[in-house]
């Protein structure tokens, strides 16, 4: 493997340790091999998708909000790498574009980075994402469901922030929108069994949250 990339495998190790918020070290792993998989199959450069996705949440501003307009974390650590300057920029513009904003969510402007968004998008689907979206719930005190408190769509990015949903809301204010907005075939595909198997879950919740068997 590329020795940059065994470096930065290391640094995401240390810099998780202790967070059990969903953006840890096993999220960033599987984000690194979901992109590294879409990546071989689109023709992207492997080393510049698989940097950006260990180093996409080292500056995410519900971690890391006083690094996160610089990516200062992520560009320490790509200077500190024997790298050309002309991937360390592409490394952090992908790193910006990546996240999830409401309607304000951006497509990526070269393949490299639509890989990245779509691994990182397709770890908040299927078992994994139902686990990580109440996981988020429980560490941030939101109710897991409220029938009285209906499901806001076309968030903007600063009401997408602000808001306090329900974790059952989430599904339908991002999860169920992600299949959609997947930049490549490869990824739809996946998107579209994982969200699959979570309307089996929402459906089975509903059922048992008013008490039936
Ligand atoms: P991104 O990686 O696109 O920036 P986020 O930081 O918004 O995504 O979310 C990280 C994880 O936390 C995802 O699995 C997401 O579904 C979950 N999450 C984010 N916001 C909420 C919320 N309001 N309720 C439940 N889960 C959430
Ligand atoms: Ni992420």
């Amino acid at each position: 493997m590329d020795l940059v990339v065994n470096d930065a495998i290391e640094y995401v190790r240390s810099f998780f340790e202790g967070d059990f918020t969903g953006h840890d070290f096993s999220h960033t792993m599987r984000v690194f091999s979901l992109a590294t998989k879409i990546a071989k199959i689109e023709n992207a450069r492997l080393q510049i998708v698989q940097l950006a996705a260990l180093l996409h949440d080292v500056d995410d501003r519900k971690l890391s909000p006083h690094t996160t307009e610089e990516l200062i974390n992520a560009r320490t650590f790509l200077k500190s790498q024997n790298l050309d300057e002309s991937v360390i920029e592409h490394i952090c513009h992908i790193i910006t574009q990546v996240s999830f904003k409401g309607k304000d969510s951006v497509t990526p402007d070269t393949i490299e980075g639509m890989c990245v968004q779509d691994a990182d998008r397709l770890d908040a689907l299927g078992a994994v994402g139902i686990a990580r979206a109440f996981a988020y719930g429980g560490a941030n005190h939101r109710a897991m469901y409220d029938p009285l408190v209906p499901p806001a769509v076309n968030m903007s990015e600063e009401e997408y922030f602000q808001s306090k949903s329900t974790t059952l809301n989430h599904f339908y204010e991002k999860l169920f929108l992600l299949k959609d907005m997947m930049n490549t075939p490869t990824a739809r595909y996946i998107a579209e069994k994982r969200e699959e198997y979570m309307k089996g879950f929402v459906e089975r919740f509903l059922f048992e949250w008013e008490g039936k068997s």
